[in-house]
């Protein structure tokens, strides 16, 4: 059996996005069907439609989401209909040299649902970072499903699929922030201001929210900045050294993508301290450092790749701290739209007064 569905579809280079009825396949062998419930705009989704990914269009679009399983194919165990989930791109294979060393959140073989969704006309679709959220059911690999406690809101949940998760694990989990650490975050976007909350979560003494526009610099404090510095109107590094002692911060984290921010991180951090580069650079981006600053500074230069998140591990475990109300997920819903204003979202992205827009079915 098939199931037509609306879903939100880039077709070309930079064209804006357009509705259209998909057809779903049921689920196969170690496959779910989900019934999604809300799934957030994310500047991936951007990227994909701009091109800026790969030249596999059609996408279907969306990726920062949560719902609840429909079916689930063959040999299905971990979850079952009517299981409220988040989805991951990051399903673990159990079998690849991470895995086999007990390091599943750096799976090298992650995998997505087997069988294509397609346009009415047959024309395979190619799912956002092989989830495919805008629309109404989509379907994925039963591993990319991560059941949470269903008195979460749809919405919150569903954005630690992608960004605040990402944010999130650059703080807890690659930066290894721990109680009483000096934190700085440079930008505070979505995945900026996840950072800040997850280093709050962690018990950093010292949060230093480093951003452009001040209205970003607001929001940073509510969700648990101590300190803010306008990069604009003071110099980064002597900012975040004048509110560390003299010293910088123990963890610098990056969430912007740029050599000059990343450089800030670098400068900004105390010695043997750690970077953690969580913004994605674009491929012509050079950075260059003194070799002897690399060496001479000690500590980590680390790059975090979805937040160094293990789904099945942290998602659950996210999803209890915010029901607690310790881990304030709803502050990132910035507006819940209908799944025909994704492109109104796109173009409100860049405006700076919005973390996400989320549609919500
Ligand atoms: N210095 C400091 N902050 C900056 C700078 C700069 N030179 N340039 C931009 N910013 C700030 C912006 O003002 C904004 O608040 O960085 C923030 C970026 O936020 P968003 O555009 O909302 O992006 P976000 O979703 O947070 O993602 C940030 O992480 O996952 C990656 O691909 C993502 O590279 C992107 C980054
Ligand atoms: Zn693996
Ligand atoms: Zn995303």
């Amino acid at each position: 059996m098939t199931h037509q569905v609306r879903a939100v579809v880039a077709r070309g280079k930079g064209a804006p996005v357009s509705l259209e009825t998909i057809v779903v396949p049921d689920p196969g062998p170690g496959e779910a069907l989900v019934k999604v419930e809300a799934c957030g705009v994310c500047h991936t989704d951007l990227h994909y439609r701009e091109g800026g990914i790969n030249d596999d269009f059609p996408f279907l679009l969306g990726h920062e989401a949560a719902g609840v399983v429909e079916s689930v194919g063959e040999g299905v165990t971990d979850v079952a209909p009517g299981d409220f989930v988040i989805l991951n791109w990051r399903a673990v294979c159990g079998n690849c040299r991470a895995c086999r060393r007990g390091r599943p959140q750096y799976c090298f073989n992650t995998h997505n649902a087997k069988q294509k969704m397609t346009l009415l006309d047959g024309t395979e679709l190619s799912p956002a970072l092989g989830i495919g959220a805008f629309a109404e059911k989509t379907l994925v690999a039963a591993g990319q499903c991560t059941k949470v406690d269903r008195a979460a809101s749809a919405a919150a949940a569903g954005l630690l699929g992608c960004g605040v998760m990402a944010g999130i694990g650059a703080a807890i989990n690659t930066g290894n922030v721990g109680r009483g650490d000096s934190v700085a975050v440079i930008g505070c976007g979505g995945v900026g201001d996840a950072a800040i909350a997850g280093a709050r979560l962690a018990g950093a003494a010292r949060i230093i929210a480093v951003d452009i526009d001040d209205r970003k610099l607001e929001k940073a404090r509510s969700l648990g900045a101590t300190h803010t510095v306008n990069s604009k109107e003071s110099d980064a590094v002597e900012a975040i050294r004048e509110l560390t002692g003299g010293f910088g911060a123990d963890v610098v984290i990056e969430a912007v993508g740029r050599p000059e921010t990343y450089k800030q991180a670098f400068y900004g951090r105390d010695l043997a301290g750690t970077v953690v580069l969580v913004g994605v650079p674009t491929p012509e981006m050079k950075l260059e450092l003194p070799l002897l600053d690399v060496f001479g500074r000690g500590g980590s230069l680390k790059s975090s790749w979805y937040g160094d998140c293990l789904p099945s591990r942290d998602f659950p475990m996210l999803i209890d701290l915010y029901l607690q109300g310790r881990l304030d997920l709803d502050a990132f819903v910035t507006e819940t739209i209908a799944l025909e204003d994704v492109e109104k979202a796109f173009e409100r992205m860049h405006g700076g007064d919005v973390l996400r827009s989320v549609v919500v079915f």
